[in-house]
Formats: C-alpha cells, sequence, structure tokens
C-alpha cells in the first residue's frame, strides 16, 4: 500500500520534467519589467550619464540582445501582446485608451495568457506591480487570467500614482496607510521617514517574500512576474500633474547642478532603485540557491519616456540622457527608439556568459519561449500564437531572421489622429506613422539610426514586396481599433 503513492509522485514530476530540467523540474521563469526605460538607459546599453551596474552583470553572464523589441509603443497593448503571444494586428488590446465609460480594456475569457497556460501546466503563477490588463470584476483580472497571487495595479491610470492611497492584493484593495494624504506627495518620503509608501519598493519586498515562498517549496516551478512603474512620469503634485520620477530622493544626483530636478529624478530612479533593486533580487537568487534553475528575462514595455516634468521646474526630455541611444523616436513612435527594448535573458547551464546577440524578436515571442522551456511545446503547436520560440537563439544557434515582425499603433498629436505600421524582415523594416503617408524603408543594420530612407531606390523592389505583403497579411481588422487616420482610436 505504501509504494502506490510513491509512484504516483514520480509519474508526477516525470510528467512536469522536460529537456530543461534541473532535478526533474522545468526551470523558473523571473521575469522583469521596467516601464518606459529607453533603449539606451542601461550602460550596456550605451548609457554614459548614470550606471546600472547589476543590470549589466545580468548581462554579462546571459545573453544581451541588442535588437529585441516590445510589442508596441505604448503599455497596455505592449504588456497584451507579451501575455498572450498575439502581435497588433491580431490583439484584442490594440491601444491604451479604454471603453467609452473610461475603464481599461479588458483581456476576454477567450483570450489566452501566458500565466494561465503555465498554472496548468503545474506553475506557480505571480504578478507584483502593474497589470493594466483588465480591472478587479472583469474576465480580465489577474487571478482570473492565470495568476495564483497578485499584488499591485490594476489599471494604467491608478498606476501613474508611484505613492497611492491603496493596492490590490489579488482581489481585496488593501490601504497604504503611509500615504493618506488625497495627494500624496514624495517630499513626505523625504523628511526622516515620517511615513509613505512607495510602489517601487512595495512591489520589489513583495516579490522579495514570495521568491522566500517559493525557495521553500522547490518542487514546485514558478513564474514571477515583477512589473515595476518606473521610470514612467508619475503624479504627485497637488494639482497631480505628473511630475518625472517621484523617487523618493534624487540619490547619487542630487547634486549635479547642471541637471534639471526631474533629470535628477529619472537618474536616480534607473540608478538608485531599479538597479539596485536587481542586484537585491540577483543576490536573493544566490542565497535561495535559486539561480541555476531560474531563467531572467529583463526587458521594457515600450520606448523611453518623453513625459513628465513641471512648468517650473522643466520637462523630461528623453534627449538629456539620449535615452533611446543611436535610435529615432520614443514612446509612441513606430521609429525603434518607441518599439526597441534592452532586453537581457539569463539562464545559467544554457545561455552562454557574456554574449550579445542582434537576433531580432518581439514580445510575442516571450510566450511561445517559455512555454517550451516548460515542457508545454504542444501547447505552442495547437494555438495560433504569433510569436515563435527562440530556445534555439537561446541555446547558441540560429533562428529564422526572415520571418516578419508586425506592429501597428495610433497616435494623437495635437487632435490628429494617425494610424502607422511597421514591419521588419532580417535587417530591413518598413514603417509609415500614417495610414495616407508612403511607407518608408531602412536598413538597420546600416542605419539604425532609420535616417537614409531607402524606399523608390533600386534593388529594393523584392525586399519592398515582402515588407509590404507582410503588413496586409498580418494585419486583421478590429472593430475596437479601427485602421486608418482620423477614424483610428488614438492613445
Ligand atoms: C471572444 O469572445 C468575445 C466575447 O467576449 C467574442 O465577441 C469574440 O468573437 C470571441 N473571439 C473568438 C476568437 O472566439
Ligand atoms: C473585486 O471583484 C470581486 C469579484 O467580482 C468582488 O467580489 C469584490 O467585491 C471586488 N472587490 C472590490 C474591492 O471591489
Ligand atoms: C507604509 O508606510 C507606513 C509608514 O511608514 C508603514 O508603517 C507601513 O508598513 C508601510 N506599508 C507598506 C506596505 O510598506
Ligand atoms: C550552479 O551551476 C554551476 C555550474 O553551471 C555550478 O558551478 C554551481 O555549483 C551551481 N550552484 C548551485 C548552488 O548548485
Ligand atoms: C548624446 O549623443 C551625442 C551624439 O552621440 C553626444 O555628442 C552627446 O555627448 C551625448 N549626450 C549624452 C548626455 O550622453
Amino acid at each position: 500500500m505504501m509504494r502506490q503513492p510513491r509512484l504516483f509522485v514520480l509519474f508526477l514530476s516525470l510528467a512536469l520534467s522536460t529537456t530543461f530540467s534541473v532535478a526533474g523540474k522545468p526551470p523558473n521563469i523571473l521575469l522583469l519589467l521596467s516601464d518606459d526605460l529607453g533603449y539606451g538607459e542601461l550602460s550596456s546599453f550605451g548609457q554614459q550619464s548614470f550606471s546600472t551596474p547589476n543590470i549589466d552583470r545580468l548581462a554579462a553572464s546571459g545573453i544581451r540582445f541588442t535588437d529585441a523589441y516590445t510589442g508596441a509603443p505604448v503599455c497596455a497593448p505592449s504588456r497584451g501582446v507579451l501575455m498572450t503571444g498575439l502581435h497588433t494586428g491580431h490583439a484584442y488590446i490594440r491601444g491604451n485608451n479604454g471603453n467609452a465609460d473610461g475603464t481599461d480594456m479588458h483581456l476576454r475569457a477567450n483570450d489566452t495568457t501566458l500565466p494561465e497556460l503555465l498554472q496548468s501546466n503545474g506553475y506557480h503563477t505571480s504578478l507584483f506591480g502593474k497589470w493594466g490588463l483588465g480591472f478587479n470584476d472583469t474576465e480580465g483580472a489577474p487571478n482570473v487570467k492565470g495568476f495564483d497571487k497578485f499584488y499591485g495595479e490594476l489599471d494604467q491610470a491608478n498606476a501613474h500614482n508611484m505613492y497611492p492611497p491603496f493596492l490590490w492584493r489579488d482581489t481585496e484593495k488593501e490601504d497604504l496607510i503611509g500615504n493618506v494624504e488625497t495627494k500624496p506627495s514624495r517630499e513626505r518620503c523625504m523628511v526622516a521617514n515620517s511615513g509613505c509608501n512607495w510602489t517601487h519598493d512595495i512591489f520589489t519586498q513583495n516579490a522579495i517574500e514570495e521568491l522566500e515562498n517559493r525557495a521553500a517549496e522547490p518542487e514546485k516551478p514558478f513564474f514571477m512576474f515583477l512589473s515595476w512603474t518606473d521610470p514612467h512620469a508619475g503624479g504627485y503634485t497637488t494639482t497631480n500633474a505628473e511630475t518625472g520620477n517621484p523617487v523618493p530622493s534624487a540619490g547619487d544626483f542630487a547634486n549635479e547642478a547642471d541637471w534639471p530636478a526631474v533629470e535628477q529624478d529619472h537618474a536616480s530612479v534607473i540608478q538608485n532603485y531599479q538597479d539596485d533593486s536587481v542586484g537585491v533580487i540577483l543576490k536573493l537568487l544566490d542565497d535561495l540557491k535559486l539561480t541555476n534553475d531560474t531563467i531572467v528575462f529583463f526587458a521594457s514595455d515600450n520606448g523611453a519616456s518623453n513625459e513628465g516634468g513641471l512648468p517650473e521646474t522643466g520637462f523630461h526630455s528623453y534627449n538629456f540622457f539620449n535615452s533611446s541611444g543611436l535610435l529615432t523616436g520614443c514612446k509612441r513612435s513606430l521609429y525603434e527608439g518607441g518599439i526597441r527594448s534592452p532586453t537581457i535573458v539569463r539562464w545559467p547551464g544554457v545561455v552562454e556568459e557574456g554574449v550579445v546577440s542582434d537576433f531580432p524578436w518581439g514580445f510575442e515571442d516571450f510566450l511561445p519561449t517559455v512555454l517550451e522551456i516548460a515542457g508545454a511545446e504542444d501547447v505552442v503547436k495547437s494555438n495560433n500564437f504569433d510569436g515563435t520560440s527562440i530556445v534555439p537563439v537561446l541555446q547558441g544557434g540560429g533562428g529564422d531572421r526572415d520571418r516578419c515582425l508586425y506592429f501597428e499603433f495610433c497616435t494623437n498629436i495635437n487632435g490628429v489622429k494617425s494610424w502607422g505600421q511597421a514591419v521588419r524582415i532580417g535587417d530591413y523594416k518598413a514603417v509609415t506613422l500614417s495610414s495616407e503617408a508612403d511607407l518608408e524603408l531602412y536598413n538597420l543594420r546600416k542605419d539604425p539610426s532609420e535616417q537614409v530612407n531607402l524606399a523608390g531606390g533600386d534593388g529594393v523592389e523584392e525586399i519592398m514586396g515582402n515588407l509590404k505583403d507582410c503588413l496586409e497579411r498580418e494585419h486583421v481588422d478590429s472593430e475596437d481599433f479601427p485602421k486608418g487616420d482620423g477614424v483610428c482610436r488614438a492613445s
């Protein structure tokens, strides 16, 4: 009688073990997502004015992707692509703007998500920080969409307040007693810690506690999504104006007399807080002996922010620190500066240390990649995800560089709504920021800044034809996000 349960346990662990298993268990996945971090805002991606030694160390112990993409040039659609494996030509959520009643659009029951699939494949799943894909009582709420544990911000708008009166713990509101004023101000944090709760620290602390829980249940693999709300601009003044980065302190940069306060804060939130937190988490993984069986992904949800600041103290500019590096544009643009992500993957024992890869891939590839790692390739095969697993690239092999990566997006600049599309195949990219404008063509290998438009030139007919085919093929009309200037739904 004693034998049967033991056999059963053995069977279960075999069922969960995959090609990539360590000690009979598929690897853990830790996704660290930055909010509006520019392509040029890590020192490993060229930043000169401040530094990110811990994130750089992550890159040095894994693979640094120079040509990886987000899902979209703004938050909600980008995160939707990340969670569903569908690009913005097929996704349900293609912009930040919510429903007519002002609430965020939410994922529906039939929008399959990565955490749902991992949960049904034996993973523990948790999310700390920003969700933005479904409010509490909707089909898109995090606990409905596959997270065993959630603590953070449900909607985009509240996430701008980094000193909120409450956060959501699963489906319940949990008060933050340090933030009692209706318009919490970071000044209160700076006065001798008199009380104030800053979301960056709270999200990080909750992730730390959950990593400790996970280490205590070593037989169960986990997926943890730590979704910070910085360096995104945030609001804290009495008028709720977005000040830039309302960090508790300008830290190492408080004495940079030539820098506007908003830029001191910007450098500080990245170097003194986000990078520090990455350091704390990497050390914790070591201490908990989780490093070898935890794959760490680091990325940003879209390009550099050019928002926040006050008239009296100056506005944040993405040019101040060359936040997009050599790339053109920033958040909200379909030029590379809006959609490329400084992406890093560390996978001990599989990814060689210190590799730099220019393989082009995007957020839609994250879901199939992680499912392959989890041993659920069959799930990928039986669904029509847009993405492709990049596991072969992580293993040091080649991937398909000639598949196309697709983006569409509607901007609203001074009331003028323009619908654009971008597509990349190999080294080439076609882009238009308006449905009325001609497609521009760039060779990103030779011209990463997208300065020399090759459209209409000699010898590009074939590649242009392939790019156009992809643009037409990958866009499926959406009632909620109609295509075309003027009629599109701007974010
Ligand atoms: C998903 O569900 C919605 C209703 O919430 C429905 O309108 C839509 O057609 C469904 N899509 C698919 C692909 O089944
Ligand atoms: C959140 O949604 C759940 C499910 O609909 C509901 O039971 C709960 O009351 C909601 N919580 C709040 C604080 O609105
Ligand atoms: C919020 O701040 C108060 C005052 O400093 C502190 O007592 C409380 O523990 C903090 N809450 C969290 C969740 O960090
Ligand atoms: C992690 O793996 C490396 C080799 O890949 C090995 O040297 C080290 O001892 C392992 N650490 C633990 C805690 O198992
Ligand atoms: C930004 O880039 C330009 C051109 O490469 C360079 O001259 C300038 O010094 C850089 N500025 C900063 C703050 O890194």
